[in-house]
């Protein structure tokens, strides 16, 4: 297949959802992974409670829902992987070369997004493969939950290794399957488990800092930190939204859709911080270090590992099974997150480079495995500053420029028609009235305000 012609990409026979409820839940499977239950409760204990939840919430919806929407009608306006969709996008040829940039940017951003989350994903299968260990194995278990560089990074190859199995498998088959059957079981432990950690002592203290905002908290960091993780969280900026609405059917309501998948994401973020954060005050009554003597979190990155297993040691003989349960549906949740990062530098290997997709997958991992092994042997402050690299600047910065190549190089015809293939009669509706110029000036705005807001405290 020629790999020059980007053109041809919409000839290419392309994967697709088989029903809109397998889109939803497929994209929110993207969204809702590590960022709601390992970084969203961190950052929160991190940022003074209840005033990063409110900052979150509300960025959430004014810029992160509105981006999403962008990022969608991109992806499924251009019938094809992220570089051929943002290359053919502007309807000046001029733009191409920047637009086509951005896109590689935002391709090779994904793929450090990938190794970093493999690292972390692969302490979870740690921790859900510990419990079947604990009694007959005692030293397995404690390996496979103490931090050392060789199972980190026998761990991140395993976790690798399942995404790398469920991409290879296609769309339909892998990424629909999975989302549907474990997410709402997800959901479903996580309410079970806010009910049991509501009666142990110290909890009550964590639900106020969880839902009391202390507004003198809100300072430009915050909110910098809290737009890094919402557009994380809802998986923006890197192309992984705009691959998935590539293969999104046409009748589908975009602005509809990215709403659900905006809620989902949130509430789910939203109920992992209930459950987190009450946790974290009882381990605190249970004698657990969290916070250093500054005020400031003792270890972010483990801070849910920390945190979960003493809450479940303190459940009795229900802890082993509850813990079991709850790690193997992280570990799902975040699979079904990393095969949408996978998923992008596959969509583009194989539709621009003509790879097959088996070959595409092996080659990016091969690559993003170099990177883990790199991360990890100088764990300290690499792995900190791939993470703040990618979710705080990359994410945003990709993400405001996704807003203005569709506010300003698309003309707003071409956008309507797009919005009006899954909603007729949206040229009447309140969000038409909005939504072009808030993507065009808005968005841009104040995504840039924050960045600003930060650097002069
Ligand atoms: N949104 C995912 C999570 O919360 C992470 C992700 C980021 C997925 C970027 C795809 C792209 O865990």
């Amino acid at each position: 297949m020629p790999s020059d012609l980007p053109e041809q990409s919409t000839s290419i026979p392309r994967f697709g959802f088989s029903t809109r409820i397998g889109f939803v839940l497929a994209a929110a499977g993207s969204a809702v992974g590590l960022g709601n239950i390992w970084s969203f409760p961190a950052q929160v204990a991190e940022n003074g409670g209840a005033a990063f939840v409110l900052v979150y919430l509300v960025l959430s919806l004014v810029l992160a829902y509105p981006a999403l929407v962008a990022e969608l009608m991109i992806g499924r306006y251009g019938q094809s992987n992220p570089v051929s969709a943002l290359e053919n996008l502007p309807e000046d040829r001029l733009w191409r070369p920047v637009t086509k940039v951005t896109a590689i940017i935002a391709v090779l951003m994904i793929c450090l997004i990938f190794s970093f989350y493999s690292i972390v994903g692969g302490w979870l299968a740690g921790y859900t493969l510990a419990p079947l260990f604990e009694s007959a194995m005692p030293d397995t278990a404690s390996w496979l939950k103490t931090f050392a560089p060789t199972r980190n990074f026998v761990l991140a190859v395993a976790f690798i290794g399942l995404t790398l199995a469920i991409v290879n498998g296609g769309v339909q088959k892998g990424i629909e399957r999975w989302s549907a059957r474990l997410m709402p079981l997800l959901v479903l432990l996580l309410i079970v488990l806010i009910v049991a950690v509501m009666t142990q002592e110290g909890a009550e203290e964590g639900l106020q800092h969880y839902l009391i905002p202390d507004f003198n908290r809100i300072n430009g960091s915050l909110i910098l930190s809290a737009l890094g993780q919402s557009f994380f969280s809802i998986s923006l900026g890197v192309g992984a939204m705009m691959v998935y609405g590539s293969y999104l059917k046409r009748d589908a309501n975009l602005p509809g859709v990215a709403l659900q998948v905006c809620l989902l994401d949130t509430g789910i973020a939203f109920l992992a911080g209930l459950l987190i954060i009450p946790a974290l005050f009882v381990a605190l009554n249970l004698g657990v270090t969290i916070y250093l003597p500054d005020g400031h979190l003792a270890n972010s990155d483990t801070l849910v590992f920390e945190v979960l297993p003493a809450l479940f040691n303190n459940l009795g003989v229900m802890g082993i099974p509850v813990a079991l349960a709850f790690f193997s549906l992280m570990s799902t949740a975040a699979l079904t997150s990393s095969i949408s990062m996978l998923e992008v530098p596959v969509a583009c290997l194989t539709e621009r480079g003509g790879l097959s997709r088996r070959k595409a997958s092996f080659v990016i991992c091969s690559g993003v495995l170099v990177v883990v092994a790199v991360v990890i042997s100088s764990f300290d402050p690499l792995f900190s500053m791939v993470v703040n690299l990618t979710t705080g600047y990359a994410q945003p910065i990709d993400s405001l420029l996704f807003c203005l190549f569709a506010g300003w190089l698309m003309g707003r015809d071409r956008k309507l028609q797009e919005i009006q293939k899954g909603w007729p009669g949206v040229e009447h509706s309140l969000f038409w009235k909005v939504w072009p110029w808030y993507i065009r000036l808005v968005c841009p705005v104040m995504i840039a305000s924050v960045f600003v807001l930060e650097h002069i405290g």
